[in-house]
C-alpha cells in the first residue's frame, strides 16, 4: 500500500475542483474506454444497471433505454452535472444519488449489471469498492470495469514518480490488474485494451 494514501476528503476536494471542466478535460480522452464498455453492456442487455462513480453522467444517455439505471457518486458537484444530463435527455429510467460506493444502501444482488468506469483507481479502498460491486450484482449478472492499469517497466517508473502528485489530485497512479481484478474473485470473461497506448482495460466479469 502506498504511503500517499488517498482519503474520501481528497476525492471530494479534487472533484469539486474538476467538476466544471471535467467533460472538456476527460470527456474525449477517455471516451474510447467508455464506448467499449457500452458495447459490452449492449450485448448483455441488463434490466438494471448500477454505475458507481457516475461523475458528470457521461455514460447515462447511452445505456439501454429499457434498463433501470442508478448512478452514485461522492461528489455533489459532479452529480449536479449528471442531473443536468438526465433532464436534458429526459432519462426517466435514470436516477443519481450521493453515496459512497464502498458502502451502498442497496440490497444484495439488486442489479444485473454493476459498472465501474474510471473509479477503482480513484476511491480510497479499491478492493472494498469492488467487493461492494460483487455484493450488489445478481448471481447471473456482470461487473464491468474500465480503468488504467500498470503496464511496462518504463510506465511503472513514471507512475511511481507521479504517485505523490496523483494522491494530491485524488487517484492512485500505479494500479495493478492482478492485485485488484486478479485477486477479486471475479470470473473475467472478456478483456479489451482501450485509450491511448492501450493503457486502460475494459473488463467484463461474472460474479459466479
Ligand atoms: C475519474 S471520475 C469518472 C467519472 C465517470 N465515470 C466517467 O466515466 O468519466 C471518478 C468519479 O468517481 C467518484 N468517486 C470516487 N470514489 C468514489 C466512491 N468511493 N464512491 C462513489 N464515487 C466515487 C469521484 O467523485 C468521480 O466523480
Amino acid at each position: 500500500m502506498s504511503e500517499h494514501k488517498v482519503t474520501l476528503a481528497d476525492v471530494k476536494t479534487s472533484y469539486r475542483r474538476w467538476a466544471g471542466v471535467y467533460d472538456s478535460v476527460f470527456g474525449a480522452v477517455l471516451q474510447d474506454g467508455r464506448n467499449k464498455l457500452l458495447r459490452q453492456v449492449a450485448k448483455l442487455q441488463p434490466k438494471s444497471i448500477l454505475e458507481i462513480g457516475v461523475g458528470t453522467g457521461l455514460l447515462l444517455p447511452h445505456y439501454p433505454p429499457l434498463a433501470r439505471v442508478v448512478g452514485v457518486d461522492v461528489s455533489e458537484e459532479m452529480l449536479v452535472l449528471a442531473r443536468g444530463k438526465i433532464a436534458k435527455h429526459n432519462l426517466t429510467n435514470t436516477s443519481v444519488e450521493l453515496s459512497d460506493g464502498e458502502k451502498l444502501p442497496f440490497n444484495d444482488g439488486e442489479f444485473e449489471c454493476v459498472v465501474l468506469p474510471y473509479v477503482i483507481s480513484v476511491t480510497p479502498n479499491p478492493n472494498a469498492l469492488i467487493n461492494e460491486a460483487i455484493r450488489l450484482c445478481s448471481p447471473e449478472g456482470h461487473v464491468l470495469v474500465v480503468n488504467h492499469f500498470s503496464g511496462s517497466k518504463t510506465w511503472a517508473l513514471l507512475e511511481k514518480v507521479a504517485e505523490p502528485i496523483a494522491a494530491k489530485i485524488g487517484f492512485h497512479s500505479s494500479f495493478s490488474y492482478d492485485e485488484h481484478i486478479g485477486k477479486s474473485g471475479l470470473n473475467v470473461v472478456h478483456v479489451e485494451p482501450a485509450n491511448l497506448l492501450g493503457l486502460s482495460k475494459v473488463v467484463t466479469a461474472r460474479v459466479t
